[in-house]
């Protein structure tokens, strides 16, 4: 039976029936749903509406319809085909299982708040469950970063050689993002777990429902202060996919490294057996594919993010149906960003640097170039002239086909005379890291006290995390 059927002579169109169906996607709601349904009836009980009995009748029906939709296969009955949305199928089942007692459950309350309250309770566990993945992630990467603990790497800028860094600083760069990622799921997490319940259709409910004891009962920080609003907000929605779709760029950019790390040309990294593909022609081929994946997923996240942005911008107070939309964009955005940590950690795992050759890389084709303007520095030289003086330097290096540090001390002294024995060492790669040791800096005492401060982090809550 249909939520609706008293106003209507005409039977509904098949089609446009199927339309505007959402059993399909919104049954993920539904111990969400449940949750609050009994909620809503104790309320009701509480404010008089509902008689001890009928309460108590209610409850018991929606825990025996909770205990029925764990049971695998049972949302999927053919029976269930026709069904409208997820609250119908609540209100169905619970008739069919208490009889029409079951039909006092929807007194002072509508679809539109009832939906908004189980979108929110379904996203503060969702939330919950991805700062658990992101967490997982953020280990990975100070594993990996342990493991490699030393090993310097080439820095790059414009994808050019610029300073060598250790590859656990540039590990933990991609550490800081995800940790801002979970203290902003952290802080949109409050934004989300408010309680719209008690809001009605759009303009509150004649029934004397304790909105703050609802609230407390579901776990809700506070109640929506404005019964329009909490009906045609999906405000939360859209912050939660703006915060996935940073996530999403943040793991495409890490992936987009590694795959450039593990062509031949660099050969920084070797990506594992487990995390990488084959071809079906070229039979000498290992692709990155878990990598591309994750770097193509981020295009679907973002489009989520954008459908729903464009989903509510035209719309009039207060509920429209336009907003069932929401549901899908939020799902896939959830699997996706989910999965795609996942594959993340799993490819942290399973990557192995070729130390020899990030060392070298390290400090090859004038990476020290900069500690050789600041070493000039230090002896007096403007540092405008000093790099002017070391971009000579550069050129007559490049004429000869050798690294600054193997140009003769004779040779050098040609471009200044600032320049002593002691060069050698200030340019070396140890130099060039060790120099760099003030917060946020890369040498190795610096980053290993850094390494820890992660760790720490990882300790205490999301939302201390800064
Ligand atoms: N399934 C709808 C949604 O996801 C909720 C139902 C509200 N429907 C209505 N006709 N007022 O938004």
């Amino acid at each position: 039976m249909s939520l609706w059927g008293g106003r209507f002579t005409g039977e509904i169109d098949q089609f446009f029936a199927a339309y505007n169906a959402s059993f399909r996607f919104d049954r993920r709601l539904i111990f969400a749903d449940l949750q609050a349904c009994a909620v809503h009836a104790r309320a009701l009980g509480r404010a008089g509406v509902l008689s001890e009995s009928e309460v108590e009748s209610i409850v018991t029906g929606l825990a025996r319809i909770t205990t029925l939709v764990g049971e695998p296969g049972y949302l999927d009955r053919p029976e269930f085909a026709a069904v409208e949305d997820v609250h119908s199928f609540i209100e169905g089942r619970l008739v069919e299982l208490i009889g029409p007692t079951g039909f006092k459950l929807h007194t002072g309350r509508s679809r539109n708040d009832q939906v908004a309250v189980a979108t929110r309770l379904f996203l503060r566990g969702e939330i919950d469950q991805l700062l658990d993945n992101l967490r997982g992630t953020r280990t990975a990467l100070l594993d990996l970063a342990d493991q490699y603990r030393d090993v310097p790497f080439p820095g790059y800028t414009h994808l050019q050689k610029a300073q060598p860094v250790l590859f656990a600083h540039y590990l933990l760069a991609y550490f800081q993002m995800l940790s801002r990622d979970a203290a902003r799921l952290a802080e949109i997490r409050h934004r989300v777990n408010i309680l719209p319940l008690g809001s009605g259709a759009l303009a509150g409910t004649n029934f004397p429902v304790d909105r703050e004891w609802m609230a407390a009962e579901l776990g809700f920080e506070g109640v929506t202060r404005n019964s329009l609003d909490a009906v045609s907000d999906r405000d939360y929605v859209i912050e939660f996919t703006h915060a996935a779709a940073l996530t999403m760029m943040h793991l495409s950019r890490l992936a987009e490294d590694f795959i450039i790390y593990a062509t031949q040309e660099f050969g920084f990294i070797k990506l594992g057996d487990k995390i990488s593909t084959g071809s079906s022609l070229m039979p000498q081929k290992k692709n990155p594919d878990s990598l591309e994946l994750i770097r193509g997923k981020a295009a679907r996240v973002y489009g989520h993010h954008a459908a729903l942005l464009t989903l509510a911008k035209g719309l009039p107070l207060a509920y429209n149906k336009d907003f069932q939309e929401d549901k899908e964009a939020l799902f896939d955005t959830l699997d996706t960003v989910n999965a795609s940590l996942i594959v993340t950690t799993t490819v942290l795992r399973n990557v192995e640097l070729d130390v020899a050759r990030t060392a070298a890389a390290a400090i090859s084709d004038y990476t020290n170039a900069t500690d050789l303007a600041d070493y000039l520095v230090r002896r007096g030289l403007e540092f405008r002239k000093a790099h002017d003086v070391v971009g000579r330097i550069v050129v007559h290096a490049i004429g000869r086909g050798v690294e600054l540090a193997q140009l003769s001390l004779d040779e050098l002294r040609q471009f200044s005379p600032l320049i002593e024995a002691d060069l050698f060492t200030a340019i070396s790669l140890e130099q060039s890291l060790a120099g760099k040791s003030q917060i946020g800096g890369t040498a190795p005492v610096r980053v290993a006290a850094e390494l820890e401060r992660a760790r720490q982090s990882l300790a205490v809550a999301d939302e201390s995390v800064s």
